[in-house]
């Protein structure tokens, strides 16, 4: 059976925003110390302490932007710790991760610069859940402000004399939860006092709902004017159990069912938040940003063990390709999304030990769909064949299309069947391309990853299995596995 779909180009689809492909550090077990940052004494090549390999990964990666410092580590951070001279600066307890000692040797400059040496927009998070409305306005001051004003003295006092002009703040993390318990009701108030006192050519985002807390996004968009509002969060992770036997490799076709069901109902979501943000936005305005998604598995028993450390196998990828599918086909109201996180946390693009790094099929996936970057979207409109599973179904093809600045068309399909391959025909005669070439990324077993010892076991490959028959591709799309298409 073949599925059919047709591509045209429409004048009024929107620009899939760069910003959908952005990542997300916290401090959180091997994220930051041990992983992007070593130190500027570390004998790892390194530039001012960050790996010049994970700079070299992320950018080949085109990073768009980068959250910072949490998560809900961000409701305990004092960004004053964080600057001035390290051997000053006041070791802490990391309270949401582990107790751990957190020595703010890594703080706002490091992080911003860093940001400079990848060309990714930064996107701070600000602590409202035990911070004050001055200490957070006065850390917009010190990133931003160019004139005369005691922050930007203190900045310039540390070494940086021009601002970074950081665009994307975000007012407090999981403010229902680790971020302070607060009501929605209670939050939209703290929030119209913190965007108070924060200018307004900034975008400030509103810690947003815990994946269906519709409630959540209602009162926010009926409580918080829209002036003040530029992106409203949204975090959902796919969390199935917690296989407490390994690290996440040794997975069930249940679990990688019940994953997959997880990761899909991004869709649902997705559609839902955005129509309770209409009802308020309906000229649509207000970004929805899915600051914090990805795989949430076993952490007990790694492999090469951290906090949250967790092995990236092709069910990962598969993940991946499926969310940004969904992302991409929302790209009229989701302008930005992090992956959780981009370092040895959760579903990590990079993962080191010690002095060795790489890449996961997830970095892979990430890598491929960049294309997409900035590309107006091609509408896409199917009834997916479907993955059976003990009476349950989902649908086992995604697909997201693209025309690129220079009219080159991008396609992603993904096909999550364990054991199926899906045969789907694309009708392209309207786009004016004709020569196609493609990328595949698959494996022989959905628990396949990259290790230390084989670090390119889940590389892409040149895909050949498709026809062009006078316009209509004819694509077999293989289980478990991610394509991308290009046409020119
Ligand atoms: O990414 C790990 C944690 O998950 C974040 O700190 C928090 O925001 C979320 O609950």
């Amino acid at each position: 059976q073949i599925t059919a779909i047709t591509l045209v180009s429409k004048t009024d689809a929107p620009v899939i925003n760069k910003n959908i492909y952005g990542h997300f550090a916290e401090h959180l077990g091997r994220s930051i110390y041990g992983g992007f940052f070593v130190g500027d004494t570390s004998k790892i090549p390194n530039t001012n302490g960050v790996r010049n390999d994970i700079v070299k990964a992320l950018k080949e990666l085109k990073i768009p932007n980068l959250r910072w410092p949490g998560g809900c580590f961000a409701d305990t951070y004092h960004w004053k710790d964080g600057i001035g001279p390290k051997e000053n600066r006041p070791t802490i307890v990391n309270q949401w991760w582990g107790g751990v000692t957190e020595d703010n040797s890594f703080g706002t400059h490091d992080f911003l610069n860093m940001c400079e040496l990848l060309g990714a927009e930064p996107y701070l998070s600000g602590n409202v859940g035990s911070g004050t409305v001055q200490e957070l306005s006065e850390w917009v001051q010190y990133a931003n402000y160019k004139g005369k004003s005691p922050m930007s003295d203190l900045r310039k006092k540390n070494g940086r004399a021009e601002p970074w002009k950081v665009n994307f703040w975000g007012i407090g993390n999981e403010a229902w939860g680790c971020g302070g318990n607060m009501t929605a009701d209670y939050y939209a108030n703290e929030y119209r006092k913190y965007a108070t006192f924060m200018p307004n050519d900034i975008v400030r985002i509103a810690s947003g709902a815990n994946s269906d807390n519709y409630n959540w996004t209602e009162t926010l968009m009926k409580n918080i004017p829209a002036n003040m509002l530029g992106g409203l969060a949204l975090h959902h992770y796919s969390v199935i159990d917690w296989n407490k036997k390994g690290d996440g490799v040794d997975f069930t076709e249940d679990q990688y069912f019940a994953t997959m069901k997880e990761a899909l109902k991004m869709e649902e979501l997705v559609t839902k938040h955005s129509a309770i943000m209409d009802k308020y936005d309906p000229n649509k305005k207000i970004d929805l940003v899915v600051d914090e998604w990805g795989g949430w598995y076993d952490v007990e028993k790694g492999t090469n063990p951290g906090f949250l450390y967790q092995q990236n196998t092709m069910r990962d990828a598969v993940l991946a390709g499926s969310t940004l599918n969904i992302f991409n086909n929302h790209a009229d109201r989701v302008r930005m999304a992090n992956l959780a996180q981009c370092v040895n946390v959760l579903q990590a693009v990079i993962l080191t030990d010690k002095a060795k790094m790489i890449t996961t099929p997830t970095y892979h996936v990430m890598k491929m769909y960049n294309v997409h970057q900035g590309a107006t979207l091609l509408p896409v409109n199917f009834n997916s064949p479907r993955y059976t599973y003990k009476g349950e179904m989902l649908p086992a093809v995604s697909v997201s299309a693209s025309k690129d600045q220079n009219r080159v068309v991008h396609i992603s399909l993904v096909n999550i069947d364990s054991k199926n391959k899906n045969k789907i025909e694309i009708d392209v005669k309207g786009l004016g391309v004709k020569n196609f070439t493609g990328t595949i990324l698959t494996s022989a077993k959905l628990q396949d990853y990259n290790s230390f010892e084989v670090p390119n076991k889940i590389v892409p490959t040149v895909f050949k299995n498709f026809e062009n028959k006078s316009g209509k591709l004819e694509i077999t799309v293989p289980p478990f596995s991610v394509v991308v298409l290009e046409g020119k």
